[in-house]
C-alpha cells in the first residue's frame, strides 16, 4: 500500500519506520520544515531505540516532505499529529490544520485513520470535514521500547464506521499477529484514554501505599507491589512507586478526559485523585532530602536524570523538572546529569554532577543509576526510583520512595 503519515514526531515516526519495513511505501508529512530536512538527509530528530537503524534500512520505501500534495495518490493516510492539553482542555488545532489540508489532497477513496489521541467524537468531527472516511486507532506505544511496542503490541483497537474501512486498517496490521478489537470510533477514542487513565491510577495507587510504607517500620513497597502484582487480576506492571508520572501522554490525557467528563456532568473522581496524587510526588523527593540534609538554601544539589523515563530523550511533563524547579525554589544550586535528555539546567557528566554536590536525588529511572552506591558515598541520596541497593547505603544519609526501614524511621 502507499501509506500517509501526517505528524512525524514519535508515533509518526516509529509507524512510518514499522510500515516501510512492512513493504508499504511511506510519505510522511510535517509541518515543521527542519524535521523534514533532517529525515530527508538521514537525521533522526528523536532518540528512540532501534529506530536510527530501522529508518536506515527502509530509506529507500520512505520520503519525507512538508509538501501535502505528496499525499495525492496515498491509500491510506494516518493521522499522529500532537494533540496536547491546553488550561486543561484537549487543544485540536493541529489535528484539524491537518484534517484540512488532507482534505485538499487526498482522492475521495482514500482512508484517513486517527491515530492521535483524541476525545470521542473527534473522528466523527474529521469525516465530516473531510468527506473521507475515516478509521479510529490509536496507538498504545511507549516511548523507549515503541519499535516493540508497535510490532508486538497487546492489541490493536480499530474503530470504524463501515466494515469495509476497518477490514483496510486491520489488514495493515495483521502482520502483529495481535488480538483486534473491532469497534465503533467513539469506543476506540475511549479505550485510549480509559487505558492511560487507569494506567495512571494504578501508579498513584502503588505511590500512595509508598507514602504510607514510609511511615512503618520494615515495609517496603516494593514488596507489596510483588505480594499483590502476582495476582493476576491486579498483574505486576505500573506498580512501581516513584516520583509520579509525566511524559506527553499521562498528563495530558488524564487532564483532558477528566475536563470532558465534567463538560459531561458525569466526573472520574478515581482520575482526579489520582492526578491530585501524582501533582504531589515531586515535592516528595525534595521533602526526603530536606529530612537528611536540613536546609537547601546555597547548598549544591545534584539531579540524575531529566527524562520523563527511562531509554527516552523526551523531557516533556518530565518529574524530574519538577523536582529541579522545587529544589530551586529553596534556594539550592542545581546540577543535572541525563545519559540522552537536555534540561534548561547546568548539565555535567555524572561524575561531576555527584561530585560537586552534597545531596543528590535520582529522578529518572536509567539503569544507568543502578549499582553507583560507591560513588555517592558521603553524598545524602534520595532515591526516587528504588534503583539503589539500601544495604550498601549509610541510611543515616539516605531515604528511598517507599521504603519504611527501622532506621529509616529514626528507631
Ligand atoms: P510529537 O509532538 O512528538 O509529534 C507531532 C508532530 O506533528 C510534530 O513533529 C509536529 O511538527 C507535527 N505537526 C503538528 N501539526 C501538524 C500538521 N498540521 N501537519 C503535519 N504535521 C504536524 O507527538 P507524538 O508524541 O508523536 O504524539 C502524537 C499523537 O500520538 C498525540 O495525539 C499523542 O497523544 C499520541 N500518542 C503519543 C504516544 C507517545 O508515546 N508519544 C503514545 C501513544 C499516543
Ligand atoms: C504511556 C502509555 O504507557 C502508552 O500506552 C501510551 O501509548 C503513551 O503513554 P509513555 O508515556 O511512553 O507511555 O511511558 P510509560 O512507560 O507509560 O510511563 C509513564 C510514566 O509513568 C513515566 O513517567 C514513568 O516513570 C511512570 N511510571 C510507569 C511509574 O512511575 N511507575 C510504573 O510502574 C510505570
Amino acid at each position: 500500500m502507499k501509506i500517509g503519515i501526517i505528524g512525524l514526531g514519535y508515533v509518526g515516526l516509529v509507524t512510518s519506520a514499522v510500515l516501510a519495513d512492512q513493504g508499504h511505501l511511506v510519505v510522511g508529512v510535517d509541518v515543521d520544515s527542519k524535521r523534514v530536512e533532517g529525515l530527508s538527509c538521514g537525521r533522526n530528530p528523536i532518540y528512540e531505540p532501534g529506530l536510527d537503524e530501522l529508518l536506515a534500512k527502509n530509506k529507500d520505501r520512505l520520503q519525507f516532505t512538508t509538501d501535502y500534495a505528496k499525499l495525492s495518490d496515498v491509500d491510506v493516510a494516518f493521522i499522529s499529529v500532537s494533540t496536547p492539553t491546553v488550561n486543561g482542555e484537549i487543544y485540536l488545532e493541529y489535528v484539524m490544520s491537518a484534517s484540512k489540508s488532507l482534505a485538499k489532497v487526498l482522492r475521495k477513496d482514500s482512508l484517513i485513520v486517527m491515530k492521535s489521541t483524541v476525545l470521542p467524537g473527534t473522528s466523527r468531527k474529521v469525516r465530516e470535514i473531510t468527506g473521507r472516511e475515516v478509521v479510529s486507532n490509536p496507538e498504545f506505544l511507549k516511548e523507549g521500547s515503541a519499535i516493540k511496542d508497535s510490532i508486538n503490541p497487546d492489541r490493536v483497537v480499530i474503530g470504524s464506521y463501515t466494515k469495509e474501512a476497518g477490514d483496510v486498517v486491520e489488514s495493515i496490521w495483521k502482520f502483529t499477529g495481535a488480538p483486534i478489537v473491532r469497534t465503533t470510533p467513539e469506543e476506540a477514542e475511549m479505550i485510549k484514554y480509559a487505558a492511560n487513565s487507569f494506567l495512571a491510577m494504578k501508579v498513584s495507587f502503588i505511590n500512595e501505599i509508598a507514602n504510607l510504607c514510609e511511615r512503618i517500620p520494615n515495609c517496603d513497597v516494593n514488596k507489596i507491589a510483588e505480594g499483590i502484582g502476582l495476582d493476576k487480576r491486579i498483574s505486576p506492571h505500573f506498580l512501581k512507586a516513584g516520583l509520579g508520572w509525566g511524559g506527553s501522554c499521562f498528563p495530558k490525557d488524564t487532564l483532558a478526559i477528566s475536563t470532558f467528563a465534567r463538560s459531561l456532568g458525569t466526573p472520574l473522581r478515581t482520575v482526579d485523585a489520582s492526578i491530585q496524587v501524582n501533582n504531589e510526588r515531586p515535592k516528595r523527593a525534595v521533602t526526603l532530602l530536606k529530612e537528611i540534609m536540613g536546609q537547601l538554601k546555597g547548598r549544591k544539589v545534584c539531579v540524575l536524570g531529566v527524562a520523563f523515563k527511562a531509554d527516552t530523550d523526551d523531557t516533556r511533563e518530565s518529574v524530574a523538572l519538577k523536582v529541579i524547579d522545587i529544589l530551586k525554589e529553596e534556594g539550592a544550586q542545581v546540577v543535572a546529569y541525563d545519559p540522552k535528555a537536555k534540561a534548561n539546567v547546568t548539565m555535567v557528566s555524572m561524575e561531576q554532577c555527584i561530585d560537586e554536590s552534597e545531596g543528590v536525588i535520582i529522578a529518572t529511572e536509567w539503569n544507568h543509576f543502578k549499582g553507583i552506591e560507591d560513588k555517592l558515598r558521603g553524598k545524602y541520596v534520595v532515591d526516587g526510583r528504588r534503583l539503589l541497593d539500601p544495604s550498601k547505603m549509610d541510611l543515616t544519609k539516605f531515604r528511598a520512595i517507599g521504603l519504611g526501614t527501622p532506621s529509616i524511621q529514626g528507631e
